[in-house]
């Protein structure tokens, strides 16, 4: 079970500012891609809508995208169409990487904008990280982003109702969340998002799917990483902050 197949059509009002232009989403990441190579091949697993994929080409990187979302795969195809950025482009759930991909081939793959949290449980989420470790070299690093789900689970079960309207390509949409906290770390949880376009005439439509994910510890993904052989050089996670980064290097 994949999702994201009717939010791959109004993808860009959840994505932030800043994060809207493949430039400015692979600013983001500065701080890891300048420890590469300039000609480095890099890897982004769950590259939604590209911009992080066709930022990366623009810094003359090697760039493969892959995503298990095939209208995911496909906006990526189009934006780097549209940048004229070289970027191949793979559908591939994180399980089957390593049969499409070379292992032990890349510099850095990437896993972000919550995504990890998809993986069907711990056995699931276990496997797609060791897929995305084997794809590395010896030294190369995984980069990986997530919501602090400590705090998620805190919230409970609720309605997050955008406090204003988000302006994309000339058009305006209210964006909530609603989030279905189940009573156990290890269920399946819901969010369900919804896009609610506003039209001039005051007309609304709307777009929402529901997508499952699987939370997990902070713990739990750096006992991951290290049972993988990934050492975390870089944490951001603070249990009060609403999301963190980590960077581990394959040993
Ligand atoms: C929240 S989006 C993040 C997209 C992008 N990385 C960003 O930051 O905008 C999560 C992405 O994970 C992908 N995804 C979900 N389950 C997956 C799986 N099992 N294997 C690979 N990708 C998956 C979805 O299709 C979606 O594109």
């Amino acid at each position: 079970m994949t999702g994201y197949e009717a939010l791959a059509e109004v993808y860009e009002w959840l994505i932030s500012d800043p994060k809207l232009t493949p430039a400015g989403f692979a600013a983001a990441f500065d701080d890891v891609t300048r420890l590469l190579p300039s000609d480095a091949r890099v890897l982004d697993c769950s590259c939604g809508t590209g911009q992080l994929a066709v930022g990366l080409a623009g810094l003359g990187l090697q760039v493969v995208a892959t995503d298990a979302s095939a209208a995911m795969v496909g906006r990526t195809e189009q934006l780097a169409e549209e940048y004229g950025a070289s970027v191949r482009t793979v559908r591939s759930d994180w399980h089957e990487l390593t049969d499409q991909l070379d292992v032990a081939s890349f510099d850095m793959v990437f896993c972000v904008g919550n995504s990890l949290h998809h993986a069907e449980g711990a056995r699931a989420r276990f496997v797609a990280l060791e897929s995305m470790s084997r794809l590395l070299r010896p030294g190369g690093r995984l980069v990986l982003t997530s919501r602090t789900w400590e705090l998620v689970r805190a919230g409970g079960s609720r309605l997050d109702i955008g406090h204003h309207l988000v302006r994309r390509n000339g058009r305006d949409a209210l964006v909530i969340y609603r989030w279905e906290i189940a009573p156990h770390w290890e269920q399946e949880h819901h969010i369900e998002i919804a896009v609610a376009e506003v039209a001039a005439d005051g007309s609304v439509d709307v777009r929402s799917e529901v997508l499952s994910c699987w939370p997990y510890r902070y713990d739990e993904l750096e006992s991951d990483l290290h049972r993988l052989g990934l050492r975390v050089e870089k944490s951001t996670f603070d249990p009060e902050a609403e999301g963190y980064l980590v960077v581990a290097t394959r040993q």
